[in-house]
């Protein structure tokens, strides 16, 4: 059983040239074990055919508000009341302002207006429609119906532009389809994470440390717990709240870090190794604090044990996630650190120039594992964090096919 069994997906398709991913998004979800029906806008058939999405959700693909055979088979009103979700991916500017304004004049509109189930939108445009003042108006008004808006990212578009307006990529929106529908889909799950930055003490006052905020592993934390899973997440020091549900457990050094994750050992599942541990700490702690009486001072520094390989080498080792974060050459740099810390995956974060993943809300990842790879393009780390635990547990449920719930 996939974590969508049971559960009804009604995809609205609207006109763009992200409709081509409703075609994967239907594969995954119905790999996910959801009943999926499709709803397609006119203008969406101009770019991926009927019977494509038809063949993959295996169900007759409506279209028509009027069309006599589909009506009677099963009536719109039927359509809306039979969804758990109406997820609208694509969505383009035209229909989130015609949902925005309660037009009912096609298939999909009308459905929107007519159902009581839970309701998003996957936006997908050029990057100046989505900034345009009546786009955000939209978006604001059916956000404040309680319309979910899951994107968009950032990145290239297909009109050669850069900016947000990319639709999130298919497995981010099964990530979020999950959170929706299956809160507890991961009951019994237990989930250990490392976040933050370490701080390596120099004396009393001063310390060496990294940019790290915290904030994706928070967000990768707050998404394994939305999904019922049991989190324990060991922090470095930093300046956020505990997401709910989530056990915390503050450290500071690395050789801190390092012994409260191994006390979580005795049950651990799964293990993310998302902080950024400093390698080296100084080989002495000066009792008091350094007296600046020298031009120069050198500090001598020894090797910090490597947490993430040392989880990784325990027998049995659970399930084993790092991250790489490098300035340069990130998927050879993380590859290498798949095989030397004997992984099950890795996030390669590119972390160079303005859109590196430190400090800042947004990320990008490259998601590594033996024979497979998954671009995660930039969105912000809480969208960015479900679809990356959403990868995790595919690969994690092929390695422990009867743990699936
Ligand atoms: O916290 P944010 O501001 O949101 O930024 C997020 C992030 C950039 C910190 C995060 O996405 C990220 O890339 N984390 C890994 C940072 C890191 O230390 O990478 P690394 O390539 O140096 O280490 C490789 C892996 O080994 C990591 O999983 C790390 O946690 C682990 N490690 C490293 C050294 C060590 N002594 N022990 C470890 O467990």
């Amino acid at each position: 059983m996939g974590a969508l069994a049971g559960k009804k997906v009604l995809l609205g398709v609207s006109g763009g040239i992200a409709a081509y991913k409703a075609a994967q998004l239907i594969r995954l979800l119905r790999g996910a074990g959801a009943g999926v029906r499709v709803v397609m806008t006119p203008a969406a058939a101009e770019f991926i055919t009927p019977m494509t999405l038809q063949a993959l959700s295996g169900e007759a693909v409506r279209q028509s508000l009027f069309d006599p055979a589909h009506e009677a088979a099963m009536g719109h009103i039927e359509l809306a009341r039979w969804a758990d979700l109406l997820l609208v991916a694509p969505a383009s500017a035209d229909l989130l302002a015609r949902m925005a304004a309660g037009i009912a004049d096609d298939l999909l509109t009308t459905i929107a207006l007519a159902t009581s189930a839970a309701v998003a939108v996957a936006p997908a445009m050029n990057h100046l429609m989505w900034r345009h003042p009546a786009t955000r108006a939209n978006c604001a008004t059916l956000a404040s119906r309680g319309v979910r808006i899951w994107g968009p990212a950032e990145g290239d578009q297909a009109c050669g532009e850069t900016g947000p307006g990319r639709m999130l990529e298919p497995e981010q929106l099964l990530g979020q389809v999950v959170a929706t529908l299956k809160p507890g889909a991961r009951r019994g799950l237990r989930v250990v994470l490392t976040a933050g930055p370490t701080r390596e003490a120099i004396d009393p006052v001063r310390f060496l440390s990294n940019r790290s905020s915290g904030k994706m592993g928070f967000a990768l934390a707050a998404a394994f717990a939305e999904l019922g899973a049991e989190v324990v997440l060991v922090s470095g020091p930093v300046m956020l709240e505990t997401p709910p549900g989530v056990q915390r457990v503050d450290v500071e050094s690395a050789l801190q870090m390092e012994r409260a994750v191994m006390a979580q050992m005795a049950r651990c599942d799964l293990f993310v190794g998302c902080a950024a541990v400093a390698d080296y700490r100084p080989a002495d702690v000066a009792a008091q604090k350094i007296k600046k009486l020298t031009a120069e001072r050198e500090i001598a520094l020894v090797r910090n044990p490597d947490i993430l390989a040392n989880v990784a080498a325990r027998s049995p080792a659970p399930f084993c996630v790092g991250f790489a974060a490098e300035t340069e050459r990130p998927v050879e740099y993380a590859l290498g650190k798949l095989e030397a810390k004997r992984l099950d995956m890795i996030a390669a974060n590119l972390v160079a120039g303005e859109q590196g993943g430190f400090e800042r809300d947004e990320n990008a990842l490259i998601v590594l594992w033996e024979g497979g790879r998954k671009d995660l393009p930039m969105s912000d780390k809480t969208q960015l964090a479900r679809a990356l635990v959403a990868e995790i547990l595919q690969r994690y449920d092929q390695k422990h096919p009867a743990q699936d719930t």
